[in-house]
């Protein structure tokens, strides 16, 4: 499957018409952003590690039944995907808190949460992607009604529970994550962008060390060689 006409290029990802025009390709890029891409830098290899990182997850997530556009990895660093409409909403799972939650509520870093806590973010760069709920969505028109509102929290807490377990068996602890969703052409919503070390915390879980984009965030060191740590431990 050849790339065509780039159709879409965002922080992590290009995005490539192919001649299906059910399908598209996703190049993974080298670049690294954060804090609405105030931070920026890039690190050779890490588009290629999170694309073999996606990969993995959306075929074990799919092996599960977690109905995603994953179709299958075409070499290192594209991934062919079937094409949906995303929708503008970030859907965040925490298990514990660190990040934008500790910072907002004053809870201590690390702190288990007595029970998965999903949260939606609008998906816009302008405002900064603000922190919204159930019903700022209906009135954004961003979902329109509560069934689907229903359906993709308990799609993001399943997605959670499958990645607990397995990455609890690779000695990770799933801290959390950023999922978004689309709609394909059958006007189902369905998981959709990417699962890897940039849109989740994976923590260490002897020594609690950080093997994720907060690596980058807070100048830890090479990300690259904490998410081939990720891939090798997955694979
Ligand atoms: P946060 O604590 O900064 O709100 O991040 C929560 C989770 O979402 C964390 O796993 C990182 C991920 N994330 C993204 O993938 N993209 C983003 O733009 C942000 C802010 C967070
Ligand atoms: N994804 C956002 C950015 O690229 C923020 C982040 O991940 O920290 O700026």
């Amino acid at each position: 499957m050849d790339k065509k006409q780039l159709i879409y290029e965002g922080k992590g990802k290009k995005l490539y018409k192919t001649s299906d025009e059910n399908l598209l390709i996703a190049e993974f890029k080298d670049d690294l952003t954060a804090f609405n891409a105030q931070k920026k830098s890039s690190e050779v290899g890490k588009g290629s590690l999170n694309c073999q990182i996606s990969s993995l997850i959306f075929k074990l997530l799919n092996q599960n039944g977690i109905d995603n556009h994953f179709v299958k990895q075409l070499d290192e660093n594209n991934m062919l995907c079937r094409v949906v409409k995303i929708i503008p909403l970030e859907v965040v799972v925490r298990n514990v808190a660190t990040g934008s939650l500790t910072k907002r509520l004053g809870i201590k870093d690390g702190t288990k949460l007595p029970f998965s806590l999903v949260e939606f973010y609008y998906k816009d760069d302008a405002l900064g992607d603000p922190i919204i709920n159930d019903e700022h969505c209906k009135i954004m028109g961003i979902l329109d009604n509560d069934d689907d509102i229903k359906y993709i929290k308990d799609v993001a807490r399943k997605v959670n529970t499958i990645l607990i377990d397995f990455f609890d068996t690779k000695n990770v602890r799933l801290i959390d994550f950023k999922i978004e969703f689309g709609i394909d052409s059958n006007n189902k919503i369905i998981l959709a962008d990417e699962i890897s070390p940039d849109s989740c915390r994976l923590w260490d879980k002897e020594s609690n060390k950080k093997m994720d984009k907060d690596i980058f965030r807070e100048n830890l060191g090479s990300v690259v060689d904490a998410y081939q740590e990720i891939l090798n431990r997955i694979k």
